[in-house]
């Protein structure tokens, strides 16, 4: 095993700024490789006496779970804390202090922080990889190699490149780390038409459409969701994030902010649907509908399932394992399972 920086600029993974495209296509190259044991296919070994550290302080289900279902089918073991009541942050400890005592138990360390620009911090006293699982409204990385992965796929499969595209991106786009992190994820591509719509308050950042425009890109802004959505190759839609609103600016719409009357207005049917999830089910949420599902361009759960592939690639990298190691650990699987279509 070859102790090399794991990703551009370090060994932790806090921000997409650190890929090229050369280094994405390297990513995605591996999360590919790793599809017959996110298939059940086989079971490697490759991580076999590897801890990982998993601290969420804020609420999360596939991010956490894919991550360690990700180190586990890999062979490894997972050590986790959620919430910040049962560690002992709620006791007053230190983001360096915690950093520094989880690195002694933990080979890589993934980390969920309310706060921007947190588990930076927590890197910078850790000493072993660190990988931002999302640190409050700031980047979401691993998401957002996610979601250009299964947009290179969905539109594969449509005989089309990301490069060109058009992409409708819309709801919480002020708070939705998701969002930002795709967008600057995106701007290693070229010639993309992004159409943005946010209730009020709830705007895009400057500095991410900025980002957006020196890469060359188009980015306008819709009056409404069915002009955002005419004419696109996909549509990226998020919940509002409830929890980082204050009252005022809370959205004054109730209902839906897409379904399947706009995507029909707009005749748009076909259109790929992508959404980080959760989708907000409640009544007047102001989400994707569920009347969306058996449309044919719905990839929801095509993200969810490319997140285990994206998630095993990135520990692969973070940990300098060779395609050679996982060749040497992969065997068969004596027992039976339900394999994914
Ligand atoms: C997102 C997140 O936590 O940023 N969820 C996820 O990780 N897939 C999106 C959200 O919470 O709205």
């Amino acid at each position: 095993m070859v102790d090399l920086p794991a990703f551009e600029q370090g060994r932790h993974l806090l921000s997409v700024a650190q890929f090229s495209r050369s280094s994405l296509a390297q990513l995605f190259g591996l999360a590919d490789a790793v599809e017959p044991f996110t298939r059940r296919r086989g079971i490697c070994t490759v991580l076999d006496g590897a801890m990982l550290g998993s601290l969420f302080f804020e609420p999360s289900t596939r991010t956490r779970l894919s991550f360690e279902s990700a180190f586990l089918r890999l062979g490894g073991e997972v050590t986790t804390t959620t919430g910040f009541t049962f560690s002992s942050m709620a006791k007053g400890e230190s983001i360096a202090d915690t950093a520094r005592v989880v690195s002694g138990y933990s080979d890589v360390l993934v980390v969920r922080h309310p706060e921007v620009g947190s588990v930076a911090e927590f890197a910078a006293a850790a000493t072993v990889p660190v990988i931002n699982a999302g640190d409050g409204s700031g980047e979401h990385p691993s998401q957002a190699l996610l979601d250009v992965y299964t947009l290179e796929k969905e539109l594969g499969r449509r005989g089309r490149a990301v490069d060109g595209c058009r992409l409708a991106v819309l709801g919480d786009l002020r708070h939705g780390r998701t969002v930002h992190s795709l967008i600057r994820l995106l701007c290693l591509y070229r010639d993309l038409d992004f159409t943005v719509f946010a209730p009020a308050g709830l705007e895009l950042p400057d500095e991410v459409a900025q980002a957006a425009l020196v890469a060359g890109h188009r980015l306008r802004t819709a009056e409404s969701v069915v002009a955002a959505v005419r004419g696109v190759d996909v549509v990226y839609a998020t919940r509002v994030q409830r929890e980082r609103l204050t009252a005022e600016l809370a959205p004054a719409s109730g209902g839906d902010l897409l379904n399947r009357r706009h995507l029909a207005q707009a005749d748009n049917l076909d259109v790929i649907i992508m959404h980080p999830l959760p989708r907000d089910s409640r009544p007047d949420a102001f989400d994707l509908s569920p009347d969306v599902d058996d449309l044919p361009g719905l990839a929801i759960f095509q993200q969810t399932d490319n997140g285990l592939n994206i998630r095993m690639a990135i520990f692969l990298t973070a940990l300098g394992v060779s395609a050679e190691a996982v060749r040497l650990t992969t065997k068969q699987r004596p027992w039976n399972a339900s394999l994914r279509p």
